[in-house]
């Protein structure tokens, strides 16, 4: 038999009078499972679908100190329930432990290919407003035609999410065109070892707009991350201003598009995949007509014939190619955002830029000095320190403050 036991958001305080009621269904025993979703909309549920046993939840992560609040001691008779539940208990942690590997793989690999043809498009095609547009543009369109021939669900939206994404949607359009424009100035690795500096932005910003305290660990490990940006900044070889500032706005911009889209989606039940479908469709619409603004269609037209006219034909691929795989990539990261934690995440996203900066490196056979490495190791060992020490604080404290905790982090 199986069955899920939901909570309100985080709250881990399972009612004993919900279990104690359907005990006496349990025909096998279980084992719950904790999972703590990053999306406020989604809720924190223990689930009990795996075939295990488990005498009580004692040991479950948060009230150690509470006495057992329920006995399940039914069990298939001819088996060891302890080998059986040990059993199902590795099948299970292996199986998820794949799938975050598959999600993984995919998101690295596809943001490693949308970095390395977003630069050689830049390289040759200096119109990083045209081409932030462009990826917004494909991602709508494989969106649409997703829908039209229901390889994907197509969500159920009304004015309401409209208006909670149009905050969010502004933020991912600032961050999404600050990191092109910083892209077409500095190499690739630069702008990504300024964007492992995220967390340090979302600290800030959840002290001094959100007013919330973190402890002293989390504050630390910020140190890391900002002395080591700023020791890779000062070494680094083709250092621009405009290209270091782009990516500052980018990281700003989206740590506001993370608290605006945590707070905004409670209670949505629209995907992950949806949700970043109707994401880019509003980023498209609010971006137009600052690229038209900013660079304009004679500018683009001059350009892309001195472009087609050095790389070829085949130039338009290198474009298409950019356009999909950011489109892809956000969508993977946003469909992992709906299996794993945010801890989990978060490491994910900082182990994402190591593959970008090493890859880039290779690829465009970017000039480093040792100094300006160590500044970037320095600062992504600063980005895991913060992760941990953030984690730790999390599940360490009352359980209304896991919410918030939460809502700010990156
Ligand atoms: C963009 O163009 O939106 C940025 O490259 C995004 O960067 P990130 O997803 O790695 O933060």
């Amino acid at each position: 038999m199986s069955f899920s036991i939901k909570q309100s958001a985080l709250t881990m305080d399972v009612s004993s009078s919900i279990l104690h009621k359907r005990s006496p269904s349990i025909r096998s025993s279980f084992s719950p499972s904790l999972n703590l979703e990053n999306n406020t909309n989604k809720r924190a549920f223990i689930s009990v679908s795996k075939p295990l046993h488990i005498s009580s939840i004692e040991s479950c992560c948060f009230h150690k100190e509470k006495k057992p609040v329920i006995h399940c001691k039914a069990y298939e008779a001819d088996k060891s329930p302890s080998s059986s539940a040990a059993e199902a208990e590795g099948k299970s942690e292996t199986a998820q432990r794949v799938k975050i590997g598959i999600y993984f793989a995919t998101w690295w690999a596809l943001n490693v290919v949308f970095n390395i043809y977003n630069k050689k498009v830049l390289n040759v095609y200096p119109f990083p407003w045209l081409t932030s547009t462009l990826s917004l543009a494909c991602g709508s369109l494989m969106m649409l035609v997703s829908w039209a021939t229901r390889i994907a669900e197509t969500p159920k939206i009304d004015i309401e999410f409209l208006k909670a994404l149009f905050p969010v949607a502004v933020a991912h359009t600032i961050g999404h065109v600050a990191a092109t424009v910083s892209m077409s100035k500095v190499a690739v690795s630069f702008t990504h070892i300024i964007k492992s500096s995220e967390p340090a932005f979302s600290v800030i910003v959840s002290r001094f707009l959100l007013r919330e305290t973190f402890p002293p660990a989390v504050y630390l490990s910020l140190l890391p991350i900002i002395g080591g940006c700023g020791l890779a900044a000062l070494t680094e070889l083709n250092f621009n201003m405009t290209g270091f500032m782009g990516a500052m706005i980018s990281n700003l911009a989206f740590v506001f598009r993370n608290i605006f889209s945590k707070k905004g989606m409670k209670g949505n039940a629209v995907s992950g995949m949806n949700y970043y479908a109707c994401l880019c469709m509003l980023s498209l619409v609010i971006l137009t007509p600052f690229a038209i603004a900013m660079e304009g269609p004679h500018m683009w037209a001059v350009g892309w014939k001195e472009a087609v006219s050095l790389i070829g034909p085949q130039f338009i691929w290198w474009v298409a190619a950019q356009s999909i795989f950011y489109h892809l990539y956000n969508q993977v990261s946003y469909m992992s955002l709906d299996q794993i934690s945010p801890l989990t995440f978060s490491i994910g996203n900082t182990m994402k830029r190591i593959s970008v900066i090493v890859s880039s490196i290779i690829i465009f056979q970017t000039p480093v000095q040792p100094i300006n490495a160590l500044g970037a190791a320095i600062a992504i060992l600063g980005t895991f320190l913060y992760s941990q020490s953030f984690n730790k604080r999390l599940f360490h404290r009352p359980e209304s403050h896991k919410l918030s905790l939460l809502q700010a982090k990156a």
